[in-house]
Order: C-alpha cells, then sequence, then structure tokens
C-alpha cells in the first residue's frame, strides 16, 4: 500500500525535548503538553493516526512541524538559528498560530491559556538573552576542533 510519510513513525527517540537548555519546569510542561506531539521524536500517536487517510495527514503534519523545528535535535542547531526559532515561537503562541486549530480540535488539553501563553513567551527571550550574552560557544568550539581534526562539520 502507498504510505508516503510511513518512516516517520519509526522516528522514535528518548532524548529529552530541548536537552542542553536550562528551562524551568512549568515551561517544560506546556511544551511537553502542547507542541511535543508534532515537533520531537517523542510522538504519542492515537488510534486515529493509524488509520488512512487520517493517518496520512497527521504523517505529514509531524514530518513538516519536526522538519521546521525538532524540540528533539535541539543540540544540532547552532546559536544563531535556535534564536531564529525562539522568536518565531513567541510570535506564533502569541499570534495564537500553535498549536495548529485543526489539532485543538481533537486535543482540547494542548490549548494554551493565557498565562501559559505569556510564560513561554517569557521563556523565549530570556533564552535568546542567554544565548546572545554567551561567549563564543563550547558547541562552536567543539565544531571547529572537529574540522580540524578532519570532521565533517
Ligand atoms: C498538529 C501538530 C503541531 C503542534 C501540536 C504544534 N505544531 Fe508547530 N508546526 C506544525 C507544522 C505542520 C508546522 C509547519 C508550518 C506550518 O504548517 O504552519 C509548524 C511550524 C512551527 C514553527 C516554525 C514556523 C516557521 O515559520 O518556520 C514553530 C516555531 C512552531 N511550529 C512552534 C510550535 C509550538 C511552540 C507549539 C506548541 C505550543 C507547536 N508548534 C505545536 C505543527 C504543529
Amino acid at each position: 500500500m502507498v504510505h508516503p510519510y510511513g518512516r516517520v513513525k519509526r522516528a522514535a527517540s528518548a532524548v529529552p525535548l530541548l536537552a542542553g537548555v536550562p528551562v524551568e519546569s512549568g515551561v517544560m510542561g506546556i511544551v511537553s503538553r502542547s507542541c511535543r506531539n508534532c515537533h520531537s521524536e517523542n510522538t504519542e500517536w492515537p488510534l486515529y493516526s493509524y488509520i488512512a487517510p487520517m493517518s496520512w495527514m497527521i504523517e505529514k503534519d509531524v514530518h513538516d512541524a519536526r522538519s521546521h523545528m525538532n524540540l528533539s535535535r535541539w543540540r544540532d542547531y547552532d546559536p544563531g538559528q535556535r534564536q531564529q526559532i525562539l522568536s518565531e515561537i513567541g510570535s506564533l503562541v502569541r499570534n495564537h498560530g500553535m498549536p495548529p486549530q485543526r489539532y485543538l480540535v481533537l486535543h482540547p488539553e494542548a490549548r494554551l491559556s493565557g498565562p501559559e501563553v505569556d510564560r513561554l513567551y517569557q521563556w523565549t527571550r530570556s533564552e535568546r538573552k542567554r544565548l546572545k550574552a554567551e561567549p563564543p560557544s563550547a558547541s562552536a568550539g567543539a565544531r571547529l576542533n572537529a574540522a580540524e581534526s578532519g570532521g565533517t562539520r
């Protein structure tokens, strides 16, 4: 059978979301509840996600969502990419652009309250500030070393 996004379900990961970043538990709770299912490799697939054509729509969503922002691969983003994503998160949640409305219909528990939007937004601001203040980072150094020793990056 044709199954265009079949491999999406197989990419399961035990890496914690936003690994390596200081995130208070309140913010982590919000992200896990409202964003994780699409934007990480730690997706809980509901029963309906196994039934075509619903399954294809959902797999496409998750595939697209991960390609824009994958919280299981936060370490792979450089500080500039992180800052960019953080500012998108801030404006999207404040404009109620994320989570998508079509998702909230099926997952009302993912809806963000006003205070939750604020909290998430404040976190994106403080994390961006922290990234800006960081001296040329340890991870950039590590990449440089890898390059010098013949690494591929
Ligand atoms: C139903 C799955 C789903 C959920 C849940 C979800 N998103 Fe998304 N998100 C997407 C998809 C799909 C895209 C790709 C762009 C689009 O279709 O709008 C995306 C794109 C994004 C982007 C990138 C925007 C850009 O311009 O590159 C950010 C940032 C984002 N989402 C943040 C969040 C945050 C924060 C949450 C939780 C509060 C969240 N999303 C919840 C599906 C989801």
